[in-house]
């Protein structure tokens, strides 16, 4: 049974808050909370932040995600800039990660397999001969429970879940949050956490389509991209790295002065199964850990422009390569292309090279915590 979201507002009982007033006005500031539907049984909700600036995002409980991002253009007109799908039912149905928390290990492990204080675990081969993005059901397809949050910055959703020690093969009982904060400073803050009560490999990661000239308005070739990295982790025909960590110099991979997505895409054609585009993680210059400006994404039609701060030592550049003309919010069609996801994180495949130079460490241990910031700022030129 499929609800329409409430027009509710669920107020915070926190003086100060704007924007509680009743009646779901689409321009007051704050949160608005609703039922969406229901999966398997079990009830999904979804949130509206809102801004003074006329910025407003749509998250929802299954698998923390992300299912709208409205910003004014240029021109002041709003566009979602983030592609979704109208019912949650289509969220499992058509899984390529939209907009979730992937965990507990975004990205790749080769063979499916690691060994940690000398045992062997084996994990989901769900991507060629690898695994990937936490399994077959990782934490983007859970329902996280989810709290409403005011900050110094601004109202926000914080999303927690418990994955059982054994949960997809990795060992440690793992308390996962994910915070969204929606600022008066046009800025999309997440914050994934994490603890864990034995050694485990942790990489939570944010996999959210970007096309800054609305959903569903064809390829984002025309994009122009900066991603400041001199280098990137060169793959196997597999995507697993080969553990150099290689100059971008003279390569496609050089977005360190902007450049158009379209302009060296040729250089990534289809052959066989292998669609083609961009799938590449880059190694973010600047000190891991501190947060720095790391990319930044215009678009030539709206103006709308995205940088991205965060923490983290990589960057996942995808080009929606796996988009097959499927339809989205609004009748929407996602055709090849027609998105883009930079996801930051440890570099793919790290448990495997755990103590090179260069490479972080993506064991999580009893006593410590996972922590990574990504912080979206929109602006338009
Ligand atoms: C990966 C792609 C994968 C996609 C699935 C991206 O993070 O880099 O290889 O196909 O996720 O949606």
């Amino acid at each position: 049974m499929r609800h329409p979201i409430l027009p509710v507002l669920l107020c915070l009982a926190v003086g100060g808050f704007v924007g509680c007033k009743g009646g779901g006005s689409m321009s007051s500031e704050g949160v608005e909370a609703g039922r969406w539907g229901d999966l398997d049984g079990d009830r999904v909700q979804r949130f509206t932040l809102r801004n003074g600036n006329g910025m407003e995002v749509d998250l929802c409980d299954y698998g923390a995600m992300v299912t709208s991002v409205r910003v004014p253009d240029r021109n002041g007109i709003s566009v979602d800039v983030v592609l979704g799908f109208d019912s949650i039912e289509e969220y499992p149905q058509k899984s390529q990660y939209f907009g979730c928390t992937v965990g507990r290990v975004g990205n790749r492990i080769a063979g499916g397999s690691f060994e940690l204080d000398g045992e062997t675990y084996s994990l989901a081969v769900n991507n060629g001969p690898n695994h990937l993005h936490g399994g077959e059901r990782g934490f983007d397809k859970h329902i996280w429970t989810a709290t409403q949050i005011l900050t110094s910055r601004g109202a926000g959703i914080r999303f927690t879940r418990v994955s059982p020690a054994g949960e997809e093969g990795y060992p440690g009982t793992l308390e996962a949050e994910a915070i969204y904060i929606l600022t008066e400073n046009d800025e999309l803050v997440i914050e994934m956490s994490a603890t864990t009560d034995a050694a485990t490999p942790c990489n939570i990661v944010h996999h959210t389509y970007w096309n800054l000239g609305g959903h569903g308005s064809g390829t984002v070739l025309d994009e122009t991209l900066l991603i400041d990295a001199d280098r990137y982790t060169p793959v196997d025909a597999t995507l697993i790295p080969t553990g150099e960590l290689a100059f971008v110099d003279g390569t496609p991979l050089d977005f360190r002065a902007g450049k158009s997505i379209g302009s060296d895409f040729g250089a990534f054609p289809p052959n066989g199964d292998d669609p083609g585009g961009f799938d590449h993680n880059l190694c973010l210059n600047g000190e891991v850990g501190t947060i720095r400006e790391v990319a930044r994404l215009s678009d030539p039609t709206t103006g709308i422009v995205m940088t991205i701060s965060t923490d983290q030592p990589g960057i996942q550049f995808y080009t929606g390569n796996f988009l097959n003309g499927m339809t989205g919010k609004g009748g929407a069609v996602y055709e090849k292309n027609g998105a883009l996801c930079l996801e930051t994180q440890a570099f793919p495949d790290s448990i495997h090279q755990r103590g090179e130079l260069g490479w972080s460490d993506v064991v999580l241990k009893p006593g410590t915590s996972y922590g990574h910031v990504m912080v979206h700022r929109f602006t338009t030129d």
